[in-house]
Formats: C-alpha cells, structure tokens, sequence
C-alpha cells in the first residue's frame, strides 16, 4: 500500500508554504513571501504578513499540486502550523487547512512549527535517528531540544532568554546601519574581520549562571556591549572596523550556540545534532559546529538553506512523522497558538 500523501501548509511568520509530501519523499514545495515589503519599516508588520498570506494562499497551493502532479482529492491528510508564530498569520493558514481537510473530508494535524524544522531532514538526508539533539535558530526562535522521539517525547532543554540570534544579528545590523534584515550583513562582514581583535562577552558561559542556564542563551548583553563598544570608540573620535565588531560579535553567538549543542549531546547520550532555522545560514555556525561535534564523534545534519527557512516542505514532514507513529490527528477546533511550547 501506498503512503498516504501529506499536504503541508505553513503560515507562521512572513513566508506561505505549501508542500506535497509521501513517506519520506518530497513531492513538491512552494514558497512565497513578504519579506520585501518590510525593509522600509526595519522589522515585520504582522497586519501586512497576515493579509499577504491570504492573498498568496490559493496561488501557491495551485502551482504545488501542479508541481507534484497530483489533485486535491488525492490528499490523505493535512499538516498545518499550529504555532509558535504570528496570531494572524497562524489564523489564515489554519483556517484554509480546516477549510479543506472539511471539504475533502480527510483528517488535520496541527503541528508545532519549530518540531518542522527538524522533521524536514528527513526529506533530505533520510530518515532521522530515534533520539538526537536539536537546535533550532532563526530570527524568530533559539531552542536547544532532547528529541527522544520527533512525534511523541520532545524535552525543552533550554532556548533564549531574550533575543534570538537571527533577532541579535539583525539589531548589531541597525547599529551598524546595515540594511534590515541585518544578519546576513553582519555575516559578510564578519568574514573579512578578525576574530580576534575584540573579545565580546558570552552571556551565561560563567559563575552561578553556568550551571542554572547551562543550556540556555542570551543575547542581550552582548548586543548592549557592542553598542557600548561602537559608542566608545565614536566618543574617543575613532572610526570603528565594522568587520572586525562582526567578527567579534558573530564569534561570541557562534560560540554559545555550538558550545552548548556539543555539551547536550555529550551529556544526554547522543550522537547527532541535527540544525534548522534560518540563521543556519551562517557561515560561521556550519564551520565551528562542525568541527566541535568532530571531536567527539557527533554527526552533524544541516539541511540546505531553503529547507532551513521557514517552508511548507518542513510541516508536511511533522505531518508525515506524526501519522507514521499513529499519534491522533487534532480536533477541528483547534486555535492558533502563538506561545506553543513544545
Ligand atoms: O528562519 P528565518 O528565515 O525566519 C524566521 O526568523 O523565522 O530566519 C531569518 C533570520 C533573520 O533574523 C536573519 O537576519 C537571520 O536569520 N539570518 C542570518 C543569516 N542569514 C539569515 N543571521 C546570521 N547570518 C546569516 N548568514
Ligand atoms: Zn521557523
């Protein structure tokens, strides 16, 4: 018998993503977004983001089937993000999944967005080890997770206490004056500074806090010191070496980020870390993560960038994972969780 075929449906933020999926195989993916609609405002208008996912909707599930090559009434089951995200980007989404899993008569999995971004792995690297770490990054989430098993037991190890990394590159970015979204910027400079020329503190790698927050970040106080640094040196009537606070900067996140995946990984018996979210983007995390998990044998997995950012493909994945382990599809009336935890 046949797998049945997983339609995915994403709406969190500012990307609409739909997605055909069967088994571990991705049939097709399609994308749209409103991301150039917010330079000139220097962050997401969620009223702007909510209206454009209903305007992209229809459009995009239309050249996903085309793409795949299969009808509406083929679909067996379909996966929507149920949150964390934007109340009214979530709401479209979902209302458009109960419209069809209603009309086709089929059942709904409202699904966690973040779980998605490690589901979608699978469509690319094969199938994923029963328990593994994982670390999810992007502008809008920075979580450390225990996955022991994707659909069913997922530990929160520990996440951000105040911005998330995508978040702290594209503030550092305004400071710099960098066009917004700032983090890809701050990354290209980066790689032309030297490392070595300015020390930023990492936050929570020491004292009391080393212990109590062993797996958590914050970025905050490093954002707060390279404002300071950048202030110093004006005041002082120096110029400052962008490239250099980049590297400074992205040095001290990178640090954190990696250093505390590895230690989760040695410390709750695993051998894999798998990456997800945008900021996997990152030159700098791909190279040092890579080289720390050598160290102690751990396989690192980090999907190519367009399965990393925000997709349908990574919801039809946790649909998928879902309905394989035989977890209950949702009520109908299920809301949007803006908050979801894990
Ligand atoms: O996953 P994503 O596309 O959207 C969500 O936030 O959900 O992630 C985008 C975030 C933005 O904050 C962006 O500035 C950051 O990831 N980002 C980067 C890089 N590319 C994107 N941050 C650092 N280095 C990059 N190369
Ligand atoms: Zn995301």
């Amino acid at each position: 018998k046949k797998e049945p075929l997983i339609l995915g449906i994403e709406s969190t933020c500012d990307e609409t993503g739909v997605a055909l999926v069967r088994g571990g195989t991705l049939l097709a993916d399609r994308t749209a977004t409103s991301m150039d609609q917010y330079a000139r405002y220097g962050g997401i208008i969620p009223e702007i983001a909510s209206r454009a996912h209903l305007e992209s909707f229809l459009p995009t599930l239309e050249t996903a089937l085309e793409e795949a090559g299969v009808g509406l009434d083929e679909v067996d089951a379909i996966a929507v993000s149920a949150g964390p995200g934007l109340v009214g980007s979530l709401t479209v989404g979902i209302c458009a999944a109960k419209a069809l899993a209603t009309s086709l008569g089929v059942p709904i999995y409202g699904v966690n967005h973040v779980l998605g971004h490690l589901a979608v792995d699978e469509l690319v690297d094969g199938p994923l080890p029963q328990k593994f770490i994982g670390l999810v990054v992007s502008g809008g989430h920075s979580n450390l997770l225990l996955v022991n098993d994707l659909a069913t037991d997922v530990v929160e190890l520990g996440g951000t206490l105040d911005d998330a990394a995508g978040e702290a590159f594209d503030k550092v970015g305004r400071l710099l004056n960098l066009p917004y979204p700032g983090g890809p910027h701050v990354d290209r400079l980066s790689q032309q500074g030297d490392v070595n020329a300015i020390k930023f503190p990492r936050g929570l790698s020491a004292g009391k806090d080393k212990e109590r927050y062993k797996y958590d970040f914050s970025f905050s106080g490093l954002k707060t010191a390279v404002s300071r640094y950048v202030q110093g040196v004006a005041a002082r009537g120096e110029e400052i070496v962008p490239e250099d606070v980049c590297a400074g900067f992205s040095e001290a996140v990178n640090d954190s980020l990696t250093a505390k995946a590895v230690q989760a990984c040695l410390d709750h018996g695993c051998d894999t870390i798998i990456v997800g979210g945008g900021f996997s983007a990152n030159s700098r995390i791909r190279t040092l993560l890579n080289e720390r998990a050598a160290k102690h044998g751990i396989t690192v997995r980090i999907p190519p960038l367009r399965f990393c950012t925000d997709n349908g493909a990574q919801i039809a994945a946790m649909g998928s994972t879902l309905a394989r382990a035989g977890v209950k599809p949702s009520p109908l009336e299920f809301s949007p969780d803006s908050g979801m935890n894990l």
